[in-house]
């Protein structure tokens, strides 16, 4: 634990070297020999539940994911005709996430990720653009570093809004630019770098009543937000029930328990989707609306499988755990004498220290893994459901320790 992963190929060859890599490698190896090989590759790997881990907005799938992902592994959502239960399934996770996030009759596609599905989002503004010159598309500084390569991919012009003491955009700069009327304008409910929730109940309805779309990037907030009020947390909406609010991107391979690639792009009029349709060049199979051609199928069924399991009260304790244990690790600073950076919106904290970058790496040394927010300077915690009350105080602890150690 904590040590940097090898990287050159002698390192990474292991003890046979590069050359005695290849000749193997040529030949073949028995199953046996690969599954140590694979051990030994993950040598160094944390573990979600060794309690050392505290910079993951992932986590550890949940039941019955493990199952339903190892029994379906050959599925494949480029091929429909193969296997029809995939746009199935596709419809009726569409309807969950979409009942979760206030719009039950909501269109939907399964992507990767949040980066994929920010990236459709941004890709059908362009195709619905019909004035001259490129849409332009409303960001703020808090958008995850996904958007800054779709509009290197896109052709968009990106408009960059400043953020408010709270790391949210700065809603009097947002609604300034939303008077030039942009072709998309898109908020954030969940930052991941501060879990910021941004002001979408007042921005979305205004930029409706200005005629401009609202895409909401919910990959943080999408499991969390929805109880949030109800747990003792208000915080602006994420989805659906906020007017203007046309496209949401979730992960349900974030706080949704679903394994890696798991995120979904909902729209609320299914007719939305129309401009992401690209026909394929066979007879009979289906148009893509995705990015990605062939992909697993196995996360789409463990994705369900787990959104079945857990239903919406399932995710309601999930949620009430998170904020308890984040209650818990701000007690917890508090009485080690250290500092929060920021009043927390949802499931990260930070603290403030002198040289985090310092922190970070002196942590890494007792074996944990927290992050730092270079743009805000502060240590990044993100609390998760893999994490109990023990390794929380055990981390904080040893957090204390280790800002002493810099500051010595
Ligand atoms: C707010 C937000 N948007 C987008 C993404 C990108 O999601 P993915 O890594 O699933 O592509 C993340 C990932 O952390 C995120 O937190």
């Amino acid at each position: 634990m904590g040590r940097r992963a090898p990287v050159t190929a002698a390192e990474a060859s292991g003890p046979a070297g590069p050359d005695g890599f290849h000749r193997a490698w040529r030949a073949g190896l028995p199953t046996e020999q690969v599954l140590d090989e694979i051990r030994e590759l993950r040598a160094d790997d944390h573990d979600y539940a060794d309690g050392t881990v505290f910079n993951s907005i992932c986590s550890e799938p949940l039941d019955p994911a493990r199952q339903v992902f190892a029994e379906h592994l050959a599925t494949n959502m480029g091929d429909h005709r193969i296997f029809p239960s995939l746009p199935r399934a596709t419809v009726l996770v569409t309807r969950m996430l979409g009942d979760l996030l206030g719009a039950p009759d909501a269109g939907g596609v399964p992507t990767s990720g949040a980066t994929e599905a920010n990236l459709l989002a941004v890709l059908a503004a362009v195709r619905r653009h019909t004035g001259s010159g490129r849409p332009r598309v409303l960001l703020a500084r808090n958008a995850h570093f996904s958007f800054e390569k779709i509009v290197a991919l896109l052709p968009v012009e990106p408009v960059w809004v400043p953020l408010d003491d709270r790391y949210r955009a700065e809603p009097a700069a947002y609604r300034e630019a939303l008077a030039d009327r942009p072709a998309l304008a898109v908020l954030t409910s969940g930052t991941s770098e501060c879990g910021a929730v941004d002001a979408i109940d007042t921005l979305a309805p205004h930029a409706a009543s200005l005629g401009v779309p609202v895409h909401v990037d919910g990959a943080t907030g999408g499991f969390l937000v929805p109880f949030a009020g109800e747990l003792g947390h208000p915080l602006p909406s994420t989805g659906f029930t906020t007017e203007g609010v046309v496209s949401v991107s979730v992960d349900p391979h974030k706080y949704g328990g679903a394994p890696i690639p798991s995120g979904h792009l909902l729209v609320r009029d299914p007719a939305w989707l129309d401009p992401l349709r690209s026909p394929s060049h066979y007879r009979g199979a289906a148009d893509h609306f995705g990015l990605l051609g062939t992909r697993p199928g196995a996360a789409l069924l463990a994705t369900y499988a787990v959104l079945r399991r857990q239903g919406r009260a399932g995710y309601r304790a999930d949620a009430a755990e998170v904020f308890r244990l984040r209650e818990l690790t701000l007690e917890l600073l508090a009485r080690a004498g250290l500092r929060s950076a920021f009043p927390p919106e949802l499931m990260v904290v930070g603290v403030a220290c002198p040289d985090p970058e310092a922190v970070q790496t002196a942590m890494e040394r007792r074996g944990f893994v927290v992050s730092v927010s270079r743009r805000f300077g502060f240590v990044r915690l993100v609390v998760h459901l893999h994490q109990t009350e023990r390794q929380l105080a055990r981390l904080v602890d040893e957090l204390a320790a280790a800002v002493e150690e810099v500051a010595r």
